[in-house]
């Protein structure tokens, strides 16, 4: 029997698997080879219950931050690197392995009941993350916000517009949205970021998600826990005795009301799509779908 030192006998594993040179993590403990190498110091349980994967601008933080109020949900210890979500699942840190995600949350003190849960915008559109989370997380709950897809793409403007992208500051929404193929690259990246994650039809089919109820006890009394705040219009958390509190300002932004035709009538196919999806999963539809759906009807 022969062997190689482990860099040359890694690269000529890889030559023969060349497949195999994108990793795919899985659970250690769902394959008893896999846990029979595993530390004993470790545990499998260290893995998110459920994922709040976006898109963005459609209310992730509030989320976030709510479910985080209840006694038995825990939320990711933040990331210092990527706005304090992990996005593990979608971008390069993947390739820094299972041990690097789990590092993300607490060991948990009693498995059955605690709901750890992750939160990572770019989830639902970026296409390689369906697959390695579920390779993870097979039974993991998916949590997706479907806002009216116009109001998400004129908060991801905003938001851009916000952060001095150049594009969003030389453009108007109007000419942002309608930009034709022939308009110069970044202009069409930022066409791009306020349209597509709207789309929740084509990205759902990548996903195969659906919003699923999470059972989580004991049941949580949030009407005692927020408050509709009548200055910034958004719901806010109650603090004894003091103002309520908000998210943070760049959360909940007044901007003024911009036409709308261009954008509904862009999203009336794929909101029909969404429709027959929902239909078909036998999900309630969202209040602005129907009102969508009957206005360009
Ligand atoms: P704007 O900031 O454009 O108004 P995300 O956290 O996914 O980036 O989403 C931000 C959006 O969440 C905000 O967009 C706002 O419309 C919405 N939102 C929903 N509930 C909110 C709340 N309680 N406070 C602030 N923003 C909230």
């Amino acid at each position: 029997l022969q062997t190689l030192p482990p860099m040359e006998l890694a690269e000529k594993y890889f030559n023969i698997f060349p497949e195999e040179r994108d990793p795919l993590w899985q659970n250690p403990c769902h394959d008893k080879r896999h846990k029979d190498i595993w530390s004993k110091e470790k545990t499998c349980d260290r893995l998110p219950k459920f994922l709040v994967i976006g898109p963005q601008k459609t209310g992730t933080t509030a989320l976030y931050t709510f479910l985080s109020l209840h006694p038995a949900i825990t939320a990711n210890y933040p990331s210092p690197v990527t706005f304090e979500e992990i996005q593990f699942f979608s971008g390069p840190s993947y390739h820094n392995g299972i041990d690097w995600y789990m590092d993300f949350f607490p060991f948990p003190s009693n498995v059955s009941t605690d709901f750890m849960f992750e939160k990572s915008a770019n989830y639902f559109d970026i296409e390689v993350t369906p697959k390695r989370a579920a390779a993870l997380l097979p039974r993991a709950k998916i949590l997706a916000l479907l806002i009216n897809p116009v109001d998400r793409a004129y908060s991801w403007y905003q938001h851009q517009r916000a952060h001095q992208d150049p594009a969003a500051i030389n453009h108007t929404f109007h000419q942002v949205v309608t930009a034709p193929p022939s308009s110069p690259a970044d202009l069409l990246t930022l066409q791009n970021r306020c349209l597509v994650p709207g789309h929740y039809i084509y990205t759902h089919t990548h996903t195969h998600t659906h919003t699923l109820f999470l059972g989580v006890t004991p049941v949580f009394n949030y009407t005692q826990a927020l408050l509709l705040d009548e200055n910034k219009g958004f719901w806010c958390q109650r603090v004894e005795g003091g103002r309520p509190k908000c998210l943070g300002k760049s959360k909940g932004r007044k901007y003024p009301l911009v036409t709308r035709a261009f954008l509904m009538e862009y999203y009336h196919e794929h909101n029909q799509e969404l429709l027959r999806l929902l239909n078909r999963l036998g999900q309630a539809l969202p209040t602005w779908l129907r009102e969508e759906l009957q206005s360009t009807s």
